[in-house]
């Protein structure tokens, strides 16, 4: 198998010198295996707590666990203020660089201050502990900033990505209950100040309990202003005192919500509580990295917006004292050199991205990471979707040096923290391969009833025992979190919902989703979510959407829509509104990358659309089976529209 997946079965074993300083050997598998529980609790050591908790794991009643319970402890506290109190006030918790290359450094003791500050204001504004707390930001710190300002108050924040839409952060406020959301009046992105606060103005005129929404000044872009409801950040943080005693919480505490999108329309809130989140997320991002707090200086390059920048921008980093860089902007923007400037300028040395950023960055070619000095590096990550063998290599060689491990993490928001990969210190790498579940963790490869399939199998990715930073439940709707994750195999087997193989050497590769999720640069969209989005657009019938293997982004999101009567001419125009439509609908990330008209959809006898037939035609591979189909004339029907209807790029 490795002779075809393009690296020639080459290996990686770990560099002497890292696997020599290691801050984890390969005995870590052996002490996990031994005692799971145990594992666990030593890594909840890591963290400061003010009470001892009782029991490592409640899993009396599947699949709702408790981890560390009776535990209390501060989330923020243990990101920050412990670091200052141990002396380590001067150290610097984020470089942070803006798009247009103004900078800003903020120690552990600056960050501490402004958390302090944040956090009392957030109580002036009435927050409470529970109360959730919407966050609709730029890259900026004030992000960081309001998140661990709710942690410290055991308010619940739900960060929603910047490119989502009015609608988007509209129904998740809805959903959340939020109170207050902290939003700016815009960021840069590619070059221009991109605006935010109209998108939070038009979710508020559909959502209620929104009482106040805190504006933080970026790009000083013109706002509009409800009195009494809006405020400026730095007119009501700004004199706040910079001292505020943490308060400590339960381990169960909610700590945030994330919404991602699942198999229906309705995305789904996403519940992480804070002991053992922060215990997985510190111990993963120390060993996966190898982090060193002293020397290393730590770049997750991705939004704050997602898992990802939970995880791995703030909260593992934070908690292991880690310096990190925060980059507001694009790869291309001024420049396409541009983060390879910024590994030079801040002497990186870990950096953790996506394989679309990778893909891009091959499609630029390698002249232009050649250009810079990138010798600081020693420690390379990937996330997201598969990394395929030939952009694994590239990265290894043309950022790497040839010197640097790949560690390809395989996790998502709802697993919270890193599950599968290999160690930096430890693994013989394989290109394209997540390779090993993580110390204390237990994934199989299951068959369609859910036995356990050997090496050299295809099959469905499940976990099989809860796991620290596990999710909790779907915020508000517990059957639902049972029925998605807990239902497929039993209630205690987690279905991931992805394919993986196994390897003749037990490695894990993973294969992407099984279900009706398509994976966009990294992004989870539900082809659901699309569909409705597009059938709620007046001149569309019905719609079919799938994701079709795009050698950049992964997938491309690929629309094939029936017209109703009235709209039957409308042609091209039509299809660049409906791509408009969703754009703005859901988020330009959603844009259908093509839209086909076409008369009929293939459907089941029993009336479900096939898409493995509608991805056939939009990666123009010959037809699979179509014995189940009521009409297979509609196929030849469909093919025959194909060249004329068709819309790319734009
Ligand atoms: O399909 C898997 C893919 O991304 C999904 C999770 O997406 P999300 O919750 O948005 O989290 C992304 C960041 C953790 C998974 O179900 N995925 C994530 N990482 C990998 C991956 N697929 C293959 N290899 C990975 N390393």
């Amino acid at each position: 198998m490795s002779e075809s997946n393009g690296s020639e079965g080459r290996r990686f074993p770990a560099p002497q010198e890292l696997a020599a300083s290691a801050n984890v050997g390969p005995d870590v598998y052996e002490r996990a295996e031994a005692d799971r529980l145990a594992f666990w609790e030593e890594a909840a050591r890591r963290l400061t707590w003010t009470q001892d908790w009782d029991q490592v794991l409640d899993w009396s009643n599947p699949p709702f666990a408790k981890w560390f319970v009776g535990g209390k402890l501060n989330v923020a506290y243990n990101c920050l203020d412990r670091h200052v109190e141990a002396g380590h006030g001067d150290q610097v918790a984020y470089h942070w660089e803006g798009e247009p290359g103004d900078t800003r450094t903020l120690t552990y003791a600056q960050l501490t201050e402004e958390v302090c500050k944040a956090a009392n204001a957030l109580i002036e504004l009435g927050v409470q502990a529970g109360d959730r707390v919407a966050i609709y930001m730029p890259m900026i710190p004030e992000t960081i900033v309001a998140m661990l300002a709710c942690a410290r108050i055991g308010a619940v924040h739900m960060v929603v990505f910047g490119g989502f839409s009015a609608d988007a952060l509209a129904s998740r406020i809805t959903d959340a209950g939020a109170v207050v959301v902290v939003t700016a009046d815009g960021g840069y992105r590619r070059g221009a100040p991109s605006a935010l606060k109209p998108a939070v103005d038009d979710a508020l005129t559909r959502t209620e309990g929104v009482r106040n929404v805190l504006v933080v000044k970026r790009t000083e872009q013109d706002v509009e202003w409800t009195e009494g409801r809006d405020l400026w950040w730095h007119d009501v943080v700004d004199r706040q005192s910079p001292q505020h005693t943490a308060e400590s919480f339960d381990a169960e505490h909610p700590l945030y919500i994330m919404y991602t999108s699942g198999t229906t329309a309705k995305p789904k809130g996403i519940l992480h509580t804070s002991g053992g989140y922060l215990t997985q997320v510190a111990y993963t991002h120390w060993a996966t990295f190898d982090l060193k707090p002293d020397s290393d200086v730590y770049w997750t390059a991705a939004d704050v917006g997602w898992v990802t920048g939970h995880s791995y921008i703030v909260y593992g980093p934070l908690a292991n004292r880690a310096t990190s860089v925060v980059y507001e902007g694009t790869p291309e923007t001024p420049h396409r050199g541009r983060w390879f400037e910024l590994i030079e300028k801040y002497r990186v040395s870990i950096l953790y991205t996506a394989p679309t950023v990778i893909r891009t960055f091959m499609k630029w070619g390698e002249d232009i990471p050649a250009g810079f000095d990138l010798t600081s590096l020693r420690v390379l990550g990937s996330v997201g979707e598969p990394i395929n063998p030939e952009a694994w290599l590239w990265y290894h060689q043309n950022i790497g040096g040839g010197r640097c491990p790949v560690v390809d993490t395989w996790w998502q928001t709802e697993t919270g923290a890193h599950m599968i990969t290999p160690l930096p210190g430890v693994t013989d790498l394989k290109p394209g391969s997540a390779q090993t579940p993580f110390p204390g963790i237990s994934a199989k490869v299951v068959d369609d009833e859910g036995n356990e399939l050997g090496d050299d199998s295809t099959g469905l990715l499940v976990l099989t025992a809860p796991w620290p930073s596990m999710l909790r439940t779907i915020w508000g709707d517990d059957d639902r979190y049972v029925d998605t994750y807990w239902s497929r195999f039993g209630k205690e087997v987690y279905f991931a919902g992805d394919g993986a193989k196994k390897d003749a050497d037990g490695d894990v590769w993973l294969l992407g989703r099984v279900d009706d999720v398509m994976n966009v640069s990294g992004h989870r969209i539900s082809t659901t979510e699309v569909e409705s989005s597009l059938v709620a657009h007046p001149a569309v019938a019905e719609a079919a959407v799938v994701g079709a293997s795009d050698p950049t982004t992964g997938q491309g999101i690929v629309a094939f829509v029936i017209l109703r009567g009235s709209a039957q001419d409308s042609g091209e125009d039509l299809v660049q509104q409906l791509r408009t439509h969703v754009s703005k609908d859901i988020g330009p990330i959603a844009k259908p990358r093509q839209i086909m008209v076409v008369q009929e959809l293939p459907k089941t006898r029993s009336g479900k659309i096939m898409r493995r037939l509608l991805r056939d035609v939009a990666e123009n591979r010959e037809l699979g089976d179509v014995t189940t189909l009521t009409d297979d004339s509609v196929m030849n029907l469909i093919k025959e529209k194909l060249p004329a209807s068709s819309s790319s790029e734009g």
